[in-house]
C-alpha cells in the first residue's frame, strides 16, 4: 500500500477545507509510515499517538465543515454527518483495540477519507457551483 498523494482533483473550491484535507493526508501517511517503517519496539506506542492526533484532527475538521454545510444549507447534511460520524467510531474502534493497528486497517482508512473527499465532499463542491453560479471558481463562500 502507497501513501496518499495530494491531487487538485481532491480539491472542493474552498482554500480552507482543502487545507484541512491536505493535513488529514498527511496525519494519514504519518501513520503510514509508522506502520510500516517505524521502530518496531516504539511502533505501537508511536501508532497510537498518531492515532489520536488522526481522532483529533478529524473531530476538529469535521465541526468546521458541519459549521459550513449549514452557512451554504446544504441539503445532503444528515447523511454527510452520518458518515462523519460512523468514521469517528471506525478510528476510535481501532484506538481502543488492545492489538497494534495492522496495515488492513490502514487500507480501510485510506479508502475511507479518498471516497469521502473524492465522492462525497465533492457533492457539496458542486452544490454550491450549482447554487451559486461564479462559486467555486476563484471565489470563496463566507463561513
Ligand atoms: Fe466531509
Amino acid at each position: 500500500m502507497t501513501p496518499i498523494r495530494w491531487k487538485d482533483s481532491y480539491s472542493v473550491n474552498h482554500p480552507e477545507i482543502d487545507a484541512q484535507h491536505q493535513e488529514w493526508i498527511s496525519i494519514f501517511n504519518k501513520l503510514h509510515s509508522t506502520l510500516l517503517y517505524g521502530h518496531p519496539f516504539h511502533a505501537d506506542s508511536t501508532c497510537r499517538q498518531v492515532l489520536n492526533e488522526m481522532v483529533n484532527y478529524t473531530q476538529y475538521h469535521f465541526r468546521h465543515e458541519e459549521d459550513y454545510l449549514r452557512s451554504i444549507c446544504y441539503p445532503e447534511i444528515v447523511g454527510h454527518c452520518r458518515l462523519h460520524k460512523n468514521f469517528i467510531n471506525l478510528i476510535c474502534r481501532h484506538n481502543q483495540n488492545e492489538q497494534v493497528l495492522i496495515e488492513k486497517s490502514l487500507e480501510v482508512i485510506k479508502k475511507w477519507l479518498l471516497n469521502h473527499i473524492l465522492v462525497e465532499d465533492i457533492k457539496y463542491s458542486d452544490f454550491v457551483k450549482g447554487a451559486v453560479p461564479g462559486k467555486g471558481e476563484s471565489s470563496q463562500p463566507s463561513i
